[in-house]
Order: C-alpha cells, then sequence, then structure tokens
C-alpha cells in the first residue's frame, strides 16, 4: 500500500493554509484554564503550572457554499442550539460519503485519499491540516465485531461466547489492534507526526511500552525522519522492541519503569528540541477521538449506551471521551453513552481517585502482566477525571486473574488481544455483576492491542503444543483424543 506524503512538498498556498489553520487552533491548560497559541517556537507540552493541555479549535469551513457545516461548528461553541439536528445531518452526510467513496490511488496527496484514512476522514473534528502535510499509512477502519448473546449472527458462536461471559445480550468488539502497527496508538500518530512535520520538527521520541514506539517509529520511517525510543528495560515485549527497531528507531533501556522513562524523554525533549509524541502531546489526543468516531459511525451514529476500554495513562479515556462530547454537542449522536474505564487493581491510581470521589490523585507502584497499563502515575489524569464525570462514566478495578481469564475468551473466539485489552472484558463483567451495566443495554468495548503483544502471556496448555516423534503412530497417539 502507498503512503500520502510520499513525494510531495507543501507549496506557498500549503503553507499560508498551514498559518490559518494555526491561528484557528489554541492549547488550554485542563488544570488553570491558561491560554497559549498552538505553535511557539519551542513545542509546549505543559502549561506554566505544570498541566496538560488540550486543544480547542475556532472551528471554521472554508467553503461558503458548506453553510450547513458552519451551523455545526457554531454549535460546538454555544452550549445548546436550535441548528444542532440539521448541523448533525449534515455531519452524517459528509462522513458517510467520504466512508463510501471508492479507493482509487493517484499520484499524490489528495482529500479522496484522506477520505480512506479512518482518523483523516473525520478531519474537520481532528485536525484540518493541508493534504501535503499529513503522514498516514492509512490507519483506522478496524472491525467492530458483533459478539453479544443476541447480536451475533448464526455461525458465531465463539463470538457470542464473549457475550455470555460478560453477561451482555448486545454486545460490540472494535479491535483497534487490527491499525497498521498494531494498536490503537496509530490514529494518534498518524496526526502527532503530521504536526512534527508541519512544525519543522527534526526528530520525533517517546517512552513506550512497546505499542507507542512501534506506532511512531513506523510513521517517523514514513516521513523520514529520526526516532528515538526510551523503553522501560525488561518490561517491553520483544516483538514490539523487534517492530521498533526494524522501523530504524533508536531506543534507550532505562532501569526503571515506564513512568521513570516518561519524566525522562520529556525532560531530553525540552532540552533538545526534539518533538515529543507521548499522548502528553496533545495533538496526539485528537487523532485518537477518531476511534470514537468511527465506531459511532459503524453504529450508524446510534450510540451505544456504554462504552469499555482499558486505562493506563488514560490518553484513550480523555480522547474517546473528548470525541463523544463533541459529536453529542455536534447533534451527530441523539445521546450521549456513559464510559467505564477498567484498570489493573496492581496499577489502579485512577481507581483509587474514582472510589474517593475524585478528592485526591493517587500515585502507585504499578504491579500488573497487562504491561500497556502498568502506569502508576497516569499524565492525562484531569483531563479523564473530566470525562468520567461529564458522561456519568466509572472506573472499575479488575484483577491479573480476571484479566487471564478473560484475554482466554476473546483469544478461543478467534478475535485474539493483548492483555491490556482483554481488561475490558473482564470490566465489563464485573458491572454488569454489580448491577452497574444492565445486560439489555448497549454496550461497545475496545481492545486496544493486537494478540502479537505479550504473546507469551497466556500460552496454551502444554497438551495443545505437544512435541511427537515424526511417525504417524506416535501422531495417531497423541490425536486419539482430539476430536
Ligand atoms: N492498551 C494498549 C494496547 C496500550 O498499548 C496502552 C498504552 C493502553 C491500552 C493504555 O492506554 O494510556 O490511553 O490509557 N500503551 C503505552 C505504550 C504505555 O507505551 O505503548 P492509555
Amino acid at each position: 500500500m502507498g503512503t500520502y506524503s510520499a513525494g510531495l512538498e507543501p507549496g506557498q498556498s500549503d503553507k499560508q493554509a498551514l498559518s490559518q489553520v494555526f491561528a484557528s487552533l489554541s492549547l488550554r491548560c485542563v488544570e488553570c484554564a491558561a491560554l497559549y497559541p498552538a505553535v511557539e517556537a519551542q513545542p509546549r507540552y505543559r502549561c506554566e503550572c505544570g498541566g496538560v493541555l488540550d486543544v480547542e479549535t475556532i472551528f471554521q469551513h472554508s467553503s461558503p457554499q458548506e453553510m450547513s457545516l458552519q451551523e455545526g461548528f457554531d454549535a460546538l461553541a454555544s452550549a445548546e442550539s436550535d441548528l444542532m439536528p440539521l448541523a448533525g445531518a449534515s455531519w452524517r452526510q459528509l462522513f458517510d460519503e467520504r466512508a463510501t467513496r471508492p479507493p482509487i490511488w493517484p499520484m499524490g496527496v489528495d482529500s479522496l485519499l484522506l477520505d480512506r484514512s479512518g482518523v483523516w476522514r473525520y478531519r474537520e473534528l481532528i485536525l484540518p491540516l493541508p493534504p501535503s502535510y499529513i503522514v498516514s499509512r492509512p490507519e483506522g477502519n478496524t472491525s467492530l465485531y458483533p459478539a453479544g448473546i443476541e447480536n451475533c449472527s448464526e455461525g458465531c458462536e465463539g463470538h457470542q461466547r464473549i457475550g455470555k461471559f460478560a453477561g451482555i445480550d448486545r454486545l460490540f468488539l472494535k479491535h483497534e489492534g487490527e491499525n497498521p502497527s498494531g494498536s490503537f496508538k496509530d490514529r494518534g500518530m498518524t496526526v502527532g507526526v503530521s504536526m512534527a512535520r508541519a512544525t519543522g520538527a527534526r526528530a520525533v521520541a517517546c517512552a513506550s511500552t512497546g505499542n507507542t514506539s512501534a506506532s511512531l517509529a513506523s510513521y517517523a520511517a514514513q516521513a523520514g525522519m529520526p526516532c528515538l525510543v526510551f523503553l522501560p528495560a525488561g518490561n517491553v515485549a520483544a516483538g514490539k522492541l523487534a517492530q521498533t527497531l526494524a522501523y530504524g528507531a533508536t531506543t534507550i533501556q532505562i532501569n526503571g519503569d515506564f513512568d521513570d522513562a516518561m519524566r525522562l524523554v520529556e525532560q531530553v525533549c525540552n532540552e533538545l528540541g526534539i518533538y515529543l509524541l507521548n499522548s502528553l502531546n496533545p495533538y496526539r489526543i485528537e487523532g485518537q477521538k477518531a476511534i470514537g468516531l468511527e465506531l459511532l459511525q459503524q453504529l450508524d451514529w446510534q450510540a451505544p449506551d456504554w462504552l469499555v476500554l482499558p486505562a493506563g495513562n488514560l490518553g484513550n479515556t480523555s480522547a474517546i471521551g473528548k470525541a463523544l462530547l463533541q459529536a453529542r454537542q455536534l447533534g451527530l449522536i441523539g445521546y450521549l453513552p456513559r464510559i467505564a474505564s477498567i484498570q489493573a487493581s496492581g496499577a489502579n491510581p485512577f481507581y483509587r481517585s474514582y472510589i474517593n470521589g475524585f478528592a485526591n490523585r493517587e500515585h502507585v507502584q504499578a504491579r500488573t502482566i497487562a504491561t500497556a497499563i502498568k502506569i502508576g502515575n497516569p499524565v492525562s489524569y484531569t483531563r479523564a477525571r473530566r470525562v468520567i464525570e461529564q458522561t456519568n462514566g466509572v472506573v472499575e478495578e479488575v484483577s491479573d486473574e480476571e484479566i487471564l481469564a478473560a484475554k482466554t475468551v476473546i483469544d478461543r473466539a478467534g478475535i485474539g488481544c493483548e492483555p491490556a485489552s482483554a481488561a475490558t472484558l473482564a470490566g465489563m463483567r464485573k458491572l454488569v455483576e454489580r448491577g452497574v451495566i444492565n445486560r439489555d443495554e448497549r454496550v461497545v468495548g475496545i481492545l486496544t492491542g493486537h494478540l502479537l503483544k505479550d504473546s507469551a502471556t497466556a500460552l496454551p496448555r502444554q497438551s495443545q503444543n505437544a512435541v511427537v516423534e515424526a511417525n504417524i503412530d506416535a501422531v495417531r497417539k497423541l490425536l486419539h483424543t482430539f476430536l
């Protein structure tokens, strides 16, 4: 498959368009509400007060014919608007048209190609960069698997077992592990690396337990940019390390945990002017909003009652929450789903804060087999807390045993996921048992990463993977119990 950025350099008019885009954006501190320009000489990831930043957009549609879309943007700025239903219908039509355009492959970048990306299809609500700055594989377009007791089609008993395990009649699983590098991170990285390119960054960097690094390394390679990755030594899945190195990144293994790697990479980026692409970077959050927008589109804009997802650094909780709130404000959907963020009980700072009514921000020394959510001091705490409050959401914790049991069910259904993703199913089962989620509510669970990450976790039983002598008697003897 080709790439969008290949061979196309921004021209003068693109540079002007880019300046206009930057002028329509600003960054707001989620702690003290201070406002900063979208782009400064030195990239800014935090407010002077230390708080993280959120992208604010003055939505504008360039084409005057598309007034109904402009009305939609205006609706975003006002809490309630009579224009909402009209605006919502126009938005749905625009996104649906883009999703159904036949794939064609002209020589360079243009908007038709961007329509094929499950991120840039929603570009007005993500980041309306001129196409020549965009670096895209393309990403997204991940499956939404029916997996409930009632909404599985005939012949899908395997998938239905997932619904039985959770105790949910109408369940869908959105598999973000089907993104090009194997996780949802690609949705944030296409936007983050495009932004790096648009701001003239000379190199990019991140801290990671595997998925972020593989994703960043892939997009950086596509853009031809050097990529630096800080990893917690001994805590990165071998396949993900191999993938990161294969894409050409330089890795530094830190004798410490993810939180140490995160602290160090932020310092190094600020000192050396390298563009930081952890979810601390607010433009990555904008890209990850597309998970929420795409799943709403796949459900024909009929919002589910619940959206359940694993929670580590809390970037995804923040991003999907923001997307749902904006979709509701725009009239894309009729009501707001509730969000359930699931943490591992050994890495549960957000859960601890939640059960105390968010009175304090908690930190923990993280311990869990789910390396992707083994995070004790989540960067996006405040963003995510707001999402839980605004969506009437909940935070739940699940043990490693519960995660492994859920992973086995998802794997045996033929879908498969890495361990952190299985926290989604373990969490929804617990919330059904506790009567928080009703079995007849419509639930979407997010699987965030591919089965081949941490694939040594929950390996099959010995009898399923036996070694025998190379003769038919030995094989027959082994197989006599197979059917
Ligand atoms: N699921 C997967 C598969 C992940 O890779 C991550 C984070 C999460 C969930 C947590 O998401 O931070 O948005 O709450 N992985 C980071 C990494 C740590 O380095 O790849 P969050």
